[in-house]
């Protein structure tokens, strides 16, 4: 991932990672005066929607570069640079959207943000999972991230110690005018890491895609976001 590299062009590139922040946070609105840390908060997508509840939201993200983008598009946060994956300072609520999957170990994680909240404590957490880009997946393999499904991603957090109060997987089908315009996105958004095909591998994916994912003048690309309203045990 190259978050802090395309912090610039994040906000034109990831429209679905918009819709579902904005749809975790109308799945299940806090009380206006709530205090919550976000983790992981880019560019303050997840951020405006909270403020709009009339919630204090500490805004907290790794990269600096993100973060000044999202200073300047959520002012009334309190954005700080902050590690999401280790121990975290005292919290009384924790949200977050398109971030926890890109942890090696996400239930060791999950732990460290359960620890840092009171019990029952919430948790409003957003991430992609099966069959999100399952076409693209099945052209080039799966790796870097671990692609997990609904049922998968909900046994982690009751092994790091979250009650689920409710849960619902978001799919769409997202439409790009190519495949080249989905791998631009992609890449624009930072979500890809260092290249893992050469140049001839690259053409013959594009040239797939475009083949098996056309609907009529566009390709199709399913995008999948689990939320969940959760509490700490
Ligand atoms: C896909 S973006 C999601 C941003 C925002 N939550 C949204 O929904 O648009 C992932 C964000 O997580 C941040 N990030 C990635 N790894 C991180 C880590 N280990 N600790 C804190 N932030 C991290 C990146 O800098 C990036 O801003």
């Amino acid at each position: 991932m190259r978050f802090d590299e395309r912090a610039g062009s994040y906000e034109e590139h990831a429209a679905p990672q918009r819709r579902f922040a904005e749809a975790l946070a109308a799945f299940a609105p806090f009380h206006r005066g709530a205090q919550v840390t976000e983790l992981g908060a880019g560019t303050g997508f997840l951020t405006n929607a909270l403020l709009a509840q009339g919630v204090f939201v500490e805004a907290t993200d790794a990269s600096p570069a993100m973060i000044e983008v999202g200073q300047a598009a959520a002012p009334t946060a309190v954005w700080k640079q902050r590690e999401a994956f280790g121990a975290q300072p005292k919290a009384k609520a924790i949200a977050s959207s398109g971030l926890l999957h890109w942890a090696a170990d996400p239930v060791l994680v999950l732990k460290q943000w359960r620890d840092a909240l009171p019990k029952s404590g919430r948790l409003l957490l957003g991430v992609p999972c099966d069959p999100c880009l399952n076409e693209l997946r099945d052209l080039t393999g799966e790796g870097p991230i671990r692609w997990r499904d609904e049922a998968q991603w909900l046994q982690v957090l009751d092994h790091a110690g979250f009650d689920v109060r409710a849960h619902g997987v978001l799919e769409s089908t997202e439409t790009y005018p190519s495949a080249i315009d989905l791998m631009r996105a992609l890449h624009g958004s930072g979500v890809t890491g260092s290249p893992r095909l050469n140049p001839g591998e690259l053409r013959n994916l594009i040239r797939d895609y475009d083949r098996l994912h056309r609907k009529g003048d566009a390709v199709v690309a399913t995008w999948a976001w689990l939320l969940v309203d959760a509490v700490a045990r």
